[in-house]
């Protein structure tokens, strides 16, 4: 597996502010991995996302230190933005300003038409793009008669349609109700699945999905805070200490047993451990 995205020494402040949004970040993502950006709210995942796409420096001016390069040798920086969509997909949080046609059909075209795909090959993708996003049957529908959720699904088939190796998706579920968050975060999971493609997600709703994805990245004041696999990040109490939403699993497994060894990440994993415990208890002290 090659690497997807090397962040080295990464650090932008909007023009005309003081204050960096980002200082000195390094971040490597492999091919292939689902990686969770989570941190309270103006420590700079956004920035972050923008300077993978290229949104930064492109549209967005600043001052900017370090490097970003994408799939081994393409560098984010020398690119324009839209060279770079073939590669790196972005959804934002609003669906609803990201739709600007008048159909679904339209707006998963709409794209591959500015990349000069050919009718047929833009037939073929429009219908593997609504399939894998099981939108079939919305097609003709207009974007805004469309629930958040549908819509949010439509932005993402309007970016799988480039068939881009990476997805960057900035907080998607943020307008959605607790069903449709998870409707999206299982498809998210099953792109990755089924074709491999590199996610990198910032998400509040850790509980819905801590225990699927493969690494989780904690920023902090324009820096990466912590960086690792979920059981061992959750593990430290610095993610509770900056105010991220751990999830009840696994403050209830913390206020149980303590913090320092296996952290279960969802209710199966809790259950297993404190039966296990139960069992323990028994063994050692017999009821009669
Ligand atoms: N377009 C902009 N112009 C100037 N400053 C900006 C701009 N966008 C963000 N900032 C500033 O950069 C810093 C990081 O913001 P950013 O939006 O990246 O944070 P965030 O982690 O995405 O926050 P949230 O959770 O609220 O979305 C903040 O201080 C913010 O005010
Ligand atoms: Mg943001």
């Amino acid at each position: 597996m090659g690497s997807a995205i090397k962040i080295k020494g990464l650090s932008f402040r909007y023009r005309g502010f003081k204050e960096w949004a980002l200082r000195d970040v390094d971040l490597e993502v492999e091919e292939g991995e689902f990686i969770l950006i989570v941190g309270p709210s103006g420590c700079g995942k956004t920035t972050l996302c923008r300077c993978i796409n290229g949104l930064i420096p492109h549209f967005y001016e600043g001052e900017l230190h370090g490097e970003v390069t994408l799939l081994n040798d393409i560098n984010v920086l020398e690119k324009e933005p839209y060279e770079l969509v073939e590669y790196v997909g972005m959804v934002f949080q609003d669906p609803e300003a990201q739709l600007i046609t008048s159909t679904v059909e339209r707006e998963v075209a709409f794209g591959l038409e500015n990349l000069g795909v050919s009718p047929d090959e833009m037939r073929a993708r429009i219908n593997w793009a609504l399939g894998m996003l099981r939108i079939e049957h919305l097609r003709d529908k207009a974007p805004y008669e469309l629930s958040g959720g549908e819509q949010q699904k439509v932005a993402i088939a309007a970016v799988l349609a480039l068939q881009p190796k990476i997805l960057i998706l900035d907080e998607p579920t943020a307008n959605l109700d607790p069903l449709s968050a998870l409707e999206i975060l299982n498809l998210l999971l099953n792109l990755k699945e089924k074709l491999g493609i590199t996610v990198v997600l910032v998400e509040h709703r850790l509980s819905m999905i801590v225990d699927k994805v493969d690494r989780i990245v904690v920023m902090r004041e324009g820096r990466i805070a912590a960086n690792g696999k979920p059981r061992d990040v959750l593990k430290d109490k610095l993610v509770e200490d900056i105010g991220v939403e751990v999830p009840r699993v696994v403050k209830v497994y913390k206020e149980l047993f303590g913090g320092e060894r296996w952290i279960p990440l969802n209710p199966r994993e809790l259950a297993e451990v404190v039966i296990h415990a139960l069992k323990r208890h028994r063994d050692q002290e017999p009821l009669v």
